[in-house]
């Protein structure tokens, strides 16, 4: 995708080690950082300098090949890089493309090869989900699943930008995404970005919104999918899900393949992400003069909650874009997703 006119990426491998964007910038300023060790990387992920499921695949992915690079053991950091978030299974995805290879130059083309076919498959995404588009469609969405959060297209958002671009004029309903408001500082500053017409919510005003008639799709990406369908994303996507079951509205998951774990027979065993409590106490954001400040939001003292991620059941899901085509949240639904990969 294009800043200001220049092509950039999320994530990038460079002699000098992994360079990316520093998401937490955003959106005061685009700014560049690198990554030279493992332990550079694990932080960048662990303090969401670097986040998104597929992305912190990709990323760690690059990171093996940094090790191997440096002639440290793969082992021992792919367990650094897995320690450092739970939830997204791209992670690990990421990590097992690189850590069986024998030697620096076969660990960066295991890792070039994982980031282009993630490339491929929102790509793919996008087209599929382009289905679910009509000319206006007023689509909600919940946190960043665009292209800071999955290399170069994003999930949710890969269909947005290819119907914006066949001219179907989409309206972008964006969710702010407490507490660490990925919707209100990065998903509004793609959308604005590639100049797709948006509006940013406070996540109250979902349900009401659903309610009065002006939403027709919601679509959000997902951390981790159950080989039944259940769908863990950021939180607060759930009850969109049951705001939108509510009201007939069509709910989908966009997520591609490597975000499926059917090693978690159902929602229930997909881990969820217990983050500082600071980010609910606090926020962040710039004043007038564009100095970003973090200020205090509840009395000193109070305790707070911070689940990161929450399950939609997969029966509020109308289907799951793949790279494969759209699928039925479903046991079967779901083999047969694996099954065209085959043909
Ligand atoms: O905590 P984050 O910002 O890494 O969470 C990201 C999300 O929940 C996204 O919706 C998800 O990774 C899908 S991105 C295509």
């Amino acid at each position: 995708m294009k800043v200001g006119g220049r092509e950039m990426r999320a994530v990038e491998w460079s002699e000098d080690g992994i360079r990316h964007i520093d998401q937490r910038a955003l959106p005061e300023r685009v700014a560049i950082a690198t990554a030279r060790s493992v332990e550079d990387a694990a932080r960048a992920i662990e303090t969401m300098a670097v986040r998104g499921a597929p992305l912190i695949g990709v990323f760690a992915a690059y990171a093996l090949a940094l090790a191997a690079k440096r002639g440290e053991p793969l082992d021992a950091a792919a367990e650094r890089l897995l320690r450092t978030r739970p939830t997204a299974v791209n992670l690990a995805r990421g990590l097992d493309a690189v850590r069986g290879a024998a030697d620096a130059a076969s660990a960066l083309a295991a890792a070039r090869a994982y980031d282009d076919a993630g490339v491929a498959a929102a790509a793919a995404i996008g087209r599929h989900g382009l289905a679910l588009f009509r000319h206006g469609t007023r689509v909600l969405t919940h946190c960043n699943a665009g292209w800071l959060a999955v290399q170069d297209w994003g999930t949710a958002l890969a269909p947005v930008y290819l119907a914006a671009r066949e001219g179907l004029a989409p309206f972008v309903i964006v969710g702010e995404t407490r507490p660490r408001l990925q919707g209100a500082r990065l998903t509004t500053w793609e959308l604005r970005e590639e100049g797709i017409a948006h509006a940013l919510i406070a996540d109250g005003a979902a349900a009401h919104l659903i309610q009065r008639g002006a939403v027709d799709l919601v679509l959000t990406g997902a951390d981790r999918i159950a080989a039944n369908g259940d769908a863990a994303n950021k939180i607060g996507t759930y009850g969109r899900a049951l705001a939108a079951r509510a009201h007939a509205i069509p709910f989908y998951v966009a997520a591609p393949l490597t975000t499926i774990d059917r090693a978690c027979a159902t929602g229930d065993a997909i881990p969820i992400e217990e983050r500082d409590a600071e980010e609910v106490l606090t926020a962040e954001g710039a004043d007038a003069g564009g100095v970003v400040t973090r200020v205090r939001l509840a009395p000193e003292g109070t305790r707070a909650l911070n689940p990161a991620f929450d399950v939609t059941p997969a029966h509020l899901i109308a289907g799951i874009v793949t790279e494969v085509g759209i699928v039925p949240a479903t046991v079967a639904g779901i083999a047969e997703a694996f099954r065209r990969t085959k043909d």
